[in-house]
């Protein structure tokens, strides 16, 4: 695997496998790899003949009192985690090379709609900066297809209609998300907790799938099930963030005639922000 630094090496890179008539798969990432990462390169493996991986700690994304400092960078373990996934070539850049001008004149993406509240309530500006890096990488790379994780639900949506608004010739592939055997799903966040707050964190996953088992019953009051679902997170250690039941291709608020659902939620365990979501059909 090749580890390239610039834009123009990364173009020049790319340009050969093209130019051998390879089909360009790509994978963006902060870093920090665990399985749920690994699963995405396999499976633009299993659909293209050449993988880029991206690591770039994106501070656009990032809000002023989050951890953008503390968050973990681990690039020596994480290119050994990308060859055994078969990934061919990394883009790894400085802040510089992605934003040589700096971050206050930058032109920005904002999707609107899809990433309205949720996440992008909570996180001003959130979307904004992750729409921004990603087209940014898009143009970069010019991939075939591109692969994410389920795990960020609304990020997967904000991406998708980015791709569709801006008449964007990629392919957007999701990936379901990789769970501990408790049920927690991977995050990079996961290594801030410590242990009594890591033997409570299934219990978000749990609420969900509680949640959803509750609306195959036939329940259709959501206002309710979602503050049951956040007094049950409280009573877990959490402080709960949002939780909410939406129709899971819009992502409007669930109606009762709706038949593809999908329950987020945000949670707080100490200063330690963990996301999960459960899509399901009735
Ligand atoms: O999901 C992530 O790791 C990031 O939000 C992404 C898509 C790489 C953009 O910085």
């Amino acid at each position: 695997m090749n580890t390239v630094k610039t834009v123009l090496e990364l173009r020049a890179a790319v340009a050969r496998a093209r130019g051998e008539g390879k089909r360009i798969a790509f994978v963006p990432t902060m870093g920090n790899l665990h399985e749920g990462h690994v699963a995405l390169v396999e499976k633009a493996g299993q659909r293209a003949d050449f993988v880029v991986a991206s690591i770039f700690v994106n501070p656009l994304q990032f809000g002023p009192k989050e951890d953008l400092a503390s968050y973990p960078r681990t690039l020596a373990a994480d290119q050994d985690k990308l060859v055994a996934a078969g990934c061919q070539l990394l883009f790894a850049p400085d802040v510089e090379e992605m934003y040589p001008h700096g971050m206050s004149g930058q032109t920005l993406v904002r999707v609107s709609g899809v990433s309205e509240g949720l996440c992008g309530g909570s996180r001003p500006g959130h979307f904004d900066g992750v729409a921004t890096v990603v087209t940014k990488l898009f143009n970069m790379v010019q991939p075939d297809l591109a692969v994410f994780g389920e795990k960020d639900f609304q990020q997967l949506a904000v991406v998708r209609t980015l791709v569709h608004d801006l008449n964007m010739p990629i392919q957007i592939m999701g990936e379901p998300t990789v769970r501990a055997a408790d049920g927690l799903a991977l995050s990079s966040r996961n290594g801030y907790l410590d242990e009594a707050q890591r033997a409570s964190a299934p219990a978000l996953y749990r609420t969900l799938q509680q949640l959803a088992a509750a609306i195959r019953d036939g329940r259709r009051d959501f206002a309710q099930l979602e503050a049951e679902g956040k007094a049950a997170l409280e009573q877990a250690g959490f402080r709960p963030d949002y939780l909410e039941i939406r129709e899971a291709g819009s992502l409007r608020p669930a109606s009762a005639t709706d038949s593809r659902l999908v329950i987020l939620g945000a949670a707080y365990l100490g200063s330690t922000r963990l996301i999960d979501n459960l899509a399901f059909e009735l």
